[in-house]
């Protein structure tokens, strides 16, 4: 056979090779990224200003699909379909690792463990914030960053003054074992359930109240049903920005730099306006008329502390010891 002949019977095959090579060269990376809350709040922002600097800076080898509002998937979903690359990031709060078998980010929900975002920003940017990251290697998970939301404050249809005014009350909580326990010593009963049922949740009685930072409250209308909003502050919500492994390992490496360096602005960005997201958002609850905000004296916050501190001795088995200590150490907090 000669060269032509060959060429002949392969054409077909040929052009289709060199179209579908030149399709694949052009064709950018697709990154689906999901997450579960609005995009008028710190991650939503922050999600939406990674896609514009990732697609900008890769000059559209990369383009950036954000899917808001559990639009793609729920909790519960999401940090599979991750693994299985159906998304290839996520943003999820760190207290929804437990289910995934890395239950050490639970050190998050130790009621009253920071102080302030300064504290925060110890541990996520220090050496825990990393020793956390590579525990997810091993369930096929590159941890890429932190970003903050802000600090979580209680919810009900009646007036949450003091701690024993929980007692009793059906409280949602996210998947997590330490937020569990929270809850029961508050003498409360706690509810894991999909931050995408929440409203329904609160609105048809299945649950009483709940916890969240303000621009959560705000965003998914949960003023429209909660009458009471106590400023506890006694936790927060924290994302860990992650990506599928896999995926993020074969990225080319040019790439892979520039999506780093945009990640970086992206968690600067999302960091700076968290405060103020989550101030306007309790001035738009105030606003609406429709939910009591009320502060706390410090005898009363105390009060909180006192009923609440005692989880971190009770979660010690199920976090490790020695990392609330070392908590502890970079935020000096002392029990
Ligand atoms: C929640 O479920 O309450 C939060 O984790 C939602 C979020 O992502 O902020």
């Amino acid at each position: 056979m000669n060269g032509w002949k060959i060429a002949t019977a392969g054409s077909a095959l040929v052009v289709a090779t060199m179209f579908g090579a030149s399709a694949i060269a052009q064709s950018p990376i697709v990154i689906k990224f999901s997450h579960v809350v609005a995009v008028d709040t710190p991650k939503g922002k922050a999600a939406e200003y990674f896609k514009k600097l990732a697609e900008e800076r890769t000059k559209g080898r990369v383009k950036v699909e954000v899917f808001p509002n559990s639009q793609l998937y729920k909790d519960g979903e999401e940090m599979e379909a991750l693994q299985l690359g159906s998304v290839q990031m996520l943003a999820p709060s760190v207290a929804k690792f437990g289910p995934l078998g890395v239950r050490e980010y639970e050190v998050f929900d130790l009621p009253y463990i920071f102080d302030n975002f300064a504290e925060l920003h110890k541990v996520t940017q220090g050496a825990v914030g990393k020793m956390l990251f590579q525990k997810l290697e091993s369930k096929g998970i590159a941890g890429l960053a932190y970003w903050d939301n802000g600090f979580k404050d209680m919810s009900a249809n009646k007036a949450l003054k003091l701690p024993a005014d929980v007692k009793g009350l059906k409280l949602r909580i996210q998947s997590s074992n330490v937020l569990e326990a929270q809850m029961r010593a508050l003498a409360a009963l706690p509810q894991k359930m999909s931050f995408s049922e929440v409203y329904q949740g609160l609105q048809t009685g299945v649950v009483d109240g709940t916890e969240n930072p303000p621009s959560n409250f705000y965003t998914q209308k949960m003023h429209e049903v909660q009458k009471f909003l106590t400023m506890t502050d006694h936790g927060v919500i924290e994302y860990a920005v992650i990506a599928n492994k896999k995926f993020w390992d074969a990225l080319p490496a040019d790439i892979r730099t520039t999506l780093d360096g945009a990640m970086a602005d992206a968690t600067k960005y999302a960091n700076d306006i968290a405060k103020k997201e989550n101030d306007d958002a309790l001035e738009g609850v105030k606003k609406s008329g429709k939910t009591q905000i009320i502060t706390l004296t410090p005898e009363e916050k105390a009060e909180w502390k006192k009923a609440l501190v005692k989880v971190h001795r009770e979660m010690e088995s199920r976090i490790g010891k020695e990392l609330i200590q070392a908590v502890y150490k970079e935020t000096g907090f002392k029990p």
